[in-house]
This record gives structure tokens, C-alpha cells and sequence, in this order.
């Protein structure tokens, strides 16, 4: 019987990640991050556009907290800033750093919402990469220092932590493609990032055990990707497989099953032979998760390339020569991805399928689109409505199919700075005016508010 509603007790919440809406960045002791040299060098950046003062979170929270107690939201997903409490990534935290998060916690549980904390989303101290970056193994080891410092700070008050967000995209958009800080093109210390990463989760997840109390709930976010193969031709599934190994399973395979998937480690033969990974690194990395977030956005779809043209620039997939990217038929959004909600569907069946008795979350899903305040200040997102209406339905579908889906985090609660793209591409439920930093609830954000008070989509 397919479900017309979601579960009595389902979590329904809004993300944000740090560098992307708190601004602040030279308030108390916070050093720079590699978002901030990025958004520094020429070029890298639309327009120029920096973190610098963003959506201004980090004086606004209160008011975006309420923002989200009037859309009766249960819960936040939110992420800390590194370089904000341990400045340098390295020794002491910042009291006034972690003071930030007390004050933001505090102000969500007095309005019965749920705070769930990240701990890395992508602003690596510039310190640590100037000391090597993810590619060294000495960034896994700070970041499960830093990993103890925030669990002893905030772990009386938050039960929900995630080490990594997205590592995928932290380890091969900013080392191996270049597209986000810290601008790096070179694959072999791409590969070693996802292994560092992987480390990092692994110690993070210890370190976070042996300081949180027991009922503390343990998750990593991942994106993995919906990979389909253009064709049903051997040659076009061989393609699929490729991209499945290095987008997804470079990372559940160590986390979920101690070990790096066979056919992974020869498609990279002649990049690296993984003489990184130590004795013991993969019964780090497997440390048992709470749950697994996953955030979807679009599918992807592969074959066989057919014809030897060198790819245009660096490839955000390191042995994957020979692979072509085809754009999935459908609507698209202002990011020019497709619109297609069965991937999502399928992501969250593989994961029960794969990992049975792991609760999932959706961590993230939503959409850009170029919203524009109407005469009235009035900002209708009717395509955003329905990319969360499809979304949302294809979450039910997949609770109906079995799969113990225990909440879905609409991105983002707030317009913000979108990596690369800067202010230009707006993904929130509530609109930002980056000019007055006033905030405006989309026609999304109401029609979102309705479906968390009644549990069903409204038609
Ligand atoms: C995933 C990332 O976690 C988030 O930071 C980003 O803004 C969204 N995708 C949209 O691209």
C-alpha cells in the first residue's frame, strides 16, 4: 500500500552550512579558511563574491531561528565553523568561537527544535592546508582533535553529529577538478584526500564517541550520485560502474565495509597505488554510524566516450578517462540540473538495501531558481514547490518500499552563498535581499510549512 503520509514523528528540518550564511569572518578569533583565500583569487569566484558577510547568520540567528519556529521546523541542520573555534586548526578552542554555537543551540531548544551539527563542511583552516591539505595524513589527525574539542563544548546540548559533509566534493572538486577551494588540480593527492577524509570521519567518529554521552546519535553525510548508463551496451555499463566506484563507494565502501572496492583501486592503478592507506586505517574508518545522511540534488548519466577527445579541463573523476557525461533528460533548474525525484528513490532503496538496520536521513534536497521579488515583495517559487512536492513523494514512496527514512532537510532554509557561484544561484525557502539582509518565506516556505504540520502534500 503506498503511504499518503509521513510517519507520525517525522523529523522535517532545514540545513545551512557555515561559511555559506554566517559571514563574521573577522569577529573574534576566527582565521581564515580556505573559502576565504579562494574567494580571494581572482577568478574563482562569480563575481567576485566572498563569505564575508553572507546572510549575516551569525548575528541574525536569532531571527532565522524564529524563521524556522514559525514554519514549526523540528529540526536544524547546521555546521561549525573549524577556524571559528579552533583558530589555525590546531591547540585550544576559541570560547568566544564556541560561544557562538552555545548561543544558537541554547536559542533552538528554547523553540523545541532539534540542533544537528556538522563538523565539516569544506572550511578547512588555511593553516592546515598550507601544512598540506587534505592530501596529508596529518589533517584526519587534527580534524579528530578538533572533532573532541566541539563534542566536549557542545555535547551536553546536541545529540545529533555528523563528522564530513559531502567529502566527495572536498576531495575531488577541490583537489582534483580545482572548482572549489583549495583550487587544486592533481589527482593522485585527490585520491589521497578521499582516503584522509574517510580517515577523518573514522577518528572524528572515535574521538566524538568517547566524549558525547551514550544516547549521542553518530552520522556522516554523503552525495552519493544516482549513476545511470546511457545504454544497456556492456561498454556504457563499464562507464557507470567507473563513476559509481569514485563518487560512491570510494567512501561506503571503508565506511560501511572496511575495505576499498577491488575494481576502484585498478581503475586508479595508474594514478596512485594507496600505499597511504596504513595498517588499521579501515577498521577506523568502519566505526559504526548512528545513521547516513544523504543529499540528492540530480541523477547522472554515463557511457563509454566515443571518440578520444581529451576532456575540456581537469576531471572531477581520477581514473575515469574515458567516460561522457550526458545531460539527463527533464526540467532543469538554475544550476542546470535535471529535475528527477527517482533518484532519490533509488539512492535511499540502495542504502536499504545496502546497510539494512541503518536509519537514513535526507540531508539535504532542494533546488535554485531565479526568484524575484513581485511589486508587492512577494517572492513566488512555484518550481521550487515542485521540486520539493516530487521529492518529498518520491521519500514516500521509498518509506512505503521499507526504507527507515527518519527525517528530509529542505536546502537551505536561507538564499546564500552558493560555493563557485557565489550569491548568484538561490536555493532557499526564504528569500535573502543581499542589500538589506532582510529576509522574506517564499511561497515554498509556506507551502513547506503545510506539510510539516499536516505530514502529507498538500495537492
Ligand atoms: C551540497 C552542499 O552540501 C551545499 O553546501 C550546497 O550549497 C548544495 N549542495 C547545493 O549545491
Amino acid at each position: 500500500m503506498p503511504l499518503t503520509s509521513f510517519p507520525p514523528g517525522f523529523v522535517w528540518g532545514a540545513a545551512t552550512a557555515a561559511y555559506q550564511v554566517e559571514g563574521a569572518a573577522h569577529v573574534g578569533d576566527r582565521t581564515p579558511s580556505i573559502w576565504d583565500t579562494f574567494c580571494r583569487t581572482p577568478g574563482k569566484v562569480q563575481g567576485g563574491d566572498t563569505g564575508e558577510i553572507a546572510t549575516d547568520h551569525y548575528h541574525r540567528f536569532r531571527e532565522d531561528v524564529r524563521l524556522m519556529s514559525g514554519l514549526g521546523l523540528g529540526a536544524y541542520r547546521f555546521s561549525v565553523s573549524w577556524p571559528r573555534v579552533q583558530p589555525t586548526g590546531r591547540g585550544p578552542a576559541s570560547q568566544r568561537g564556541l560561544d557562538f554555537y552555545r548561543r544558537l543551540v541554547d536559542d533552538l531548544l528554547a523553540h523545541g527544535i532539534r540542533p544537528v551539527l556538522t563538523l565539516y563542511h569544506w572550511d578547512l583552516p588555511q593553516e592546515l592546508e598550507s601544512a598540506g591539505g587534505w592530501p596529508g595524513r596529518g589533517t584526519a589527525e587534527r580534524f579528530a582533535d578538533y572533532a573532541h574539542l566541539v563534542g566536549e563544548a557542545l555535547g551536553d546540548r546536541v545529540g545529533s553529529w555528523t563528522t564530513l559533509n559531502e567529502p566527495w566534493c572536498s576531495a575531488f572538486l577541490g583537489y582534483a577538478a580545482g572548482v572549489h577551494a583549495p583550487g587544486r588540480t592533481d589527482d593522485a593527492d585527490a585520491l589521497r584526500a578521499a582516503h584522509h577524509l574517510n580517515l577523518a570521519h573514522g577518528l572524528g567518529a572515535q574521538a566524538l564517541r568517547a566524549v558525547l554521552p551514550r544516547s549521542a546519535r553518530i552520522s556522516v553525510v554523503l552525495n552519493p550520485n544516482d549513476v545511470r548508463a546511457l545504454t544497456p551496451s556492456a561498454a556504457d555499463a563499464d562507464a557507470r560502474r567507473r563513476i559509481d566506484a569514485l563518487s560512491t563507494r570510494i567512501f561506503t565502501g571503508p565506511m560501511l565495509r572496511g575495505a576499498y572496492p577491488d575494481d576502484l583501486l585498478t581503475d586508479t592503478a595508474g594514478i596512485t597505488d594507496w600505499s597511504f592507506v596504513r595498517d588499521g586505517d579501515l577498521d577506523v574508518i568502519k566505526h559504526p554510524l548512528d545513521w547516513l545522511g544523504i543529499n540528492y540534488y540530480t541523477p547522472s548519466v554515463v557511457s563509454a566516450a566515443t571518440d578520444n577527445r581529451p576532456s575540456p579541463g581537469p576531471s572531477a573523476y581520477p581514473g575515469a578517462q574515458g567516460v561522457a557525461f550526458h545531460q539527463p533528460p527533464g526540467a532543469r533548474t538554475a544550476m542546470d540540473w535535471t529535475v528527477d525525484p527517482s533518484g532519490l528513490y533509488e539512492l535511499l532503496m540502495r542504502f536499504a538495501r545496502e546497510a539494512p538496520g541503518l536509519p537514513l536521513a535526507v540531508s539535504e534536497n532542494g533546488a535554485a531558481y531565479d526568484d524575484r521579488p513581485d511589486g508587492q515583495g512577494a517572492v513566488h517559487d512555484p518550481e521550487r514547490v515542485a521540486y520539493l512536492r516530487g521529492h518529498l513523494d518520491a521519500v514516500l514512496r521509498a518509506l512505503g518500499d521499507g526504507a527507515d527514512v527518519w527525517g528530509y532537510f529542505v536546502w537551505s532554509l536561507l538564499d546564500n552563498f552558493e560555493w563557485a557561484y557565489g550569491y548568484s544561484k538561490r536555493f532557499g525557502i526564504v528569500y535573502v535581499d543581499y542589500g538589506t539582509l532582510a529576509r522574506t518565506p517564499k511561497s515554498s516556505a509556506r507551502w513547506y510549512r503545510d506539510v510539516v504540520r499536516t505530514g502529507r502534500l498538500p495537492m
